[in-house]
């Protein structure tokens, strides 16, 4: 062999060399990196999966239980967090004019309850038909329940909404929802002959959530629940146009009163995963929720995460509901 011929030998094994090296890099940093799925630690594609099979298995019993375990307080904190934004009139988040268009994408929306409070908020306090709403979740059999309980909103509500599947953490690869027969038939088949999949799959992805196109992204009881809540926060950034508002409910730490604290702890490991055994026969899925709530960050560290993803906040960026059980943050994507 020529001295030219082994020197191109020789580069392009350096180049196969320095590719393998690559694909286990991307492998094991994203794939691999560890996360949590309640006290597990575990990967993120394995979180994905483990996620996507509880709200598959909740996906029917969710709204009752939801009350169940919360004695209705849930209830509470939506219309609150909903009220706070008031939709459809607000300088905060509809630009120049509080009762031009406004598009708002509920994030981890699952069966509909904060995007039918928007709608309802909007259209008829506010008298804004100009508000439209996108519930956009992971999770097919969540949607379903969504989209089914959506037919009794009327006419004009209905027209206002639309459902994506997607994975928060990367919103440019998104598809609408995709009609899953029942939670209740994983099994089913598609068109194709393939076993159906409770949950998005990036594969079957056909459009993209633009940058800067959303006024208001909202995210109830869902971002505990990603297995990347930094690749979340920075995808909310970017769909969000400059000025809109990043708003997020979720489970929180009440540790500022102690004996509360102490009752309520005692309340969620003991009773939650016993009334999910009882009134939904699935243990396992109601301690994951509990476990996952234990593990969310402080308000002050997830107010730190929101600000890092390049969110400003006013005030302490948060505000504690019920003493802390339930938090809300908003922070706004800076105008310049
Ligand atoms: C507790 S439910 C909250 C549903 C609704 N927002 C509410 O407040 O009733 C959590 C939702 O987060 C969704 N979810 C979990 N991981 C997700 C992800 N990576 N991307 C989008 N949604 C996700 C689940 O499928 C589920 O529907």
């Amino acid at each position: 062999m020529t001295e030219e011929g082994r020197i191109v030998l020789s580069v392009l094994g350096a180049l196969t060399f320095c590719a393998i090296l690559a694909f286990f890099a991307i492998y094991f940093v994203r794939i691999k990196r560890p996360t949590h799925f309640g006290y597990e630690t575990v990967t993120e594609s394995e979180k994905r999966e483990r996620v996507a099979g509880v709200f598959t298995s909740v996906a029917e019993s969710y709204d009752r239980m939801n009350d169940l375990m919360s004695f209705g307080w849930h209830r509470v904190w939506k219309d609150h967090f909903v009220a706070s934004l008031n939709p459809g009139f607000s300088p905060l988040t509809a630009g120049p004019d509080p009762r031009g268009p406004q598009h708002i994408l509920d994030i981890a929306g699952g069966t509909g309850d904060i995007a039918f409070r928007m709608l309802h908020t909007a259209h008829v306090l506010n008298a804004n038909p100009a508000v439209r709403v996108t519930i956009s979740d992971i999770n097919r059999a969540m949607l379903t329940v969504g989209k089914q309980r959506s037919t009794t909103l009327p006419a004009s509500q209905q027209a206002a909404l639309s459902f994506v599947e997607a994975n928060a953490e990367n919103l440019s690869q998104t598809r609408p929802l995709h009609p899953y027969p029942s939670p209740l038939e994983p099994t089913s088949t598609d068109a194709h002959g393939r076993q159906e999949q409770a949950f998005f799959d990036p594969a079957t992805a056909t459009s993209s959530i633009p940058s800067n196109s959303v006024d208001l992204y909202t995210v109830a009881f869902g971002i505990r629940n990603f297995s990347n809540i930094p690749a979340a926060l920075r995808e909310a950034h970017r769909v969000l146009k400059p000025g809109g508002v990043f708003a997020c409910l979720e489970f929180s730490k009440a540790d500022r009163f102690p004996l509360f604290n102490a009752v309520y702890k005692e309340w969620s490991f003991r009773a939650i995963p016993l009334i999910g055994q009882l009134v939904a026969a699935d243990r396992d899925s109601y301690q994951y929720l509990v476990e996952s709530i234990e593990r969310f960050p402080s308000q002050r560290d997830f107010r730190d995460m929101i600000v890092d993803a390049g969110f400003v906040v006013a005030g302490e960026g948060y505000e504690d509901l019920t003493g802390g059980v339930a938090a809300i943050h908003k922070g706004m994507k800076p105008r310049a």
